[in-house]
């Protein structure tokens, strides 16, 4: 049997949107993991060795919040800057975070803690079982993707995040009349993201205003300081 060396190219494996980078964890964001995790992070089964959410694993949005409330997944959150914003400016949605590398992870565990939010929860894994399998179908009232690795090169396009196989994902979890939100500051991805939505049979809409929510991060600050634009997108489901 012959074998890739990158796994994210072996046969028959989904391709990955990002690229395993280390879990180490200095003091600092060691003691936000310590401190923060328990109360944050929601407890979930990975597939040995990887990122991916083991088959079989599902989520009950309730449950994890003790209430029911409108509920915003953010795939892709870094930092935390926007969830813990969002989170703080509408106390009354939940909002789940979810990021596949671990000192990103660590760091919004801190964000959160430190604010003593009490509306979000982490998922610490790749997000695309999540869409597929794990929440429940129609439970969610907003996606959000902001700044998605832009993977420049032509035979790395495949790696993106946005693209057709994942509108129908995204389809799956929107309840009707849920907002998938998107913003990227790569012209050629924003108009990949403008295919993506323009072909799918499930969402209405396109480009619009900058999303007055999202907080200024260090994505857009060195986008602005290259002179390039930032392209929003909202999508309604229908
Ligand atoms: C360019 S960063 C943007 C971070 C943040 N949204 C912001 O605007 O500052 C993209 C993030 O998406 C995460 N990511 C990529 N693919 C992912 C996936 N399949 N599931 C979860 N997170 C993913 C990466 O680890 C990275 O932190």
């Amino acid at each position: 049997m012959t074998s890739s060396t990158d796994p994210a190219e072996r046969p028959h494996r989904r391709i990955r949107s990002y690229v395993q980078r280390s879990s180490r964890l200095g003091p600092r964001l060691q003691g936000h993991w310590d401190r923060f995790a328990p109360t944050y992070l929601v407890p979930i089964e990975h597939e040995e060795a990887s990122m991916s959410i083991a088959s079989g694993a599902a989520l009950d949005p309730s449950a994890l919040f003790g209430r029911v409330a409108p509920l915003v997944l953010e795939i892709g959150s870094g930092r935390g800057e926007m969830i813990a914003h969002g989170a703080e400016q509408r106390p009354e949605r939940d909002h789940l975070a979810c990021e596949v590398y671990t000192p990103g992870v660590a760091g919004i565990l801190g964000r959160v803690g430190r604010a003593e939010l009490t509306n979000v929860r982490l998922v610490h894994a790749d997000a695309t079982a999540l869409l597929e399998y794990v929440l429940p179908a129609g439970s969610l009232d907003e996606l959000w993707v902001f700044f998605p690795d832009p993977w420049h090169k032509s035979r790395h396009h495949k790696r993106r995040l946005i693209n057709d196989e994942f509108a129908s994902l995204a389809a799956r979890v929107l309840k009707p009349g849920g907002i998938w939100r998107i913003a990227t500051d790569w012209p050629d991805y924003a108009d990949q993201v403008d295919r993506v939505l323009t072909a799918s049979q499930d969402f209405d809409g396109g480009r619009t205003d900058r999303f007055d929510l999202r907080p200024l991060t260090r994505f857009e600050q060195k986008a602005h300081a290259e002179g390039r634009g930032v392209a929003d997108f909202a999508a309604v489901r229908r």
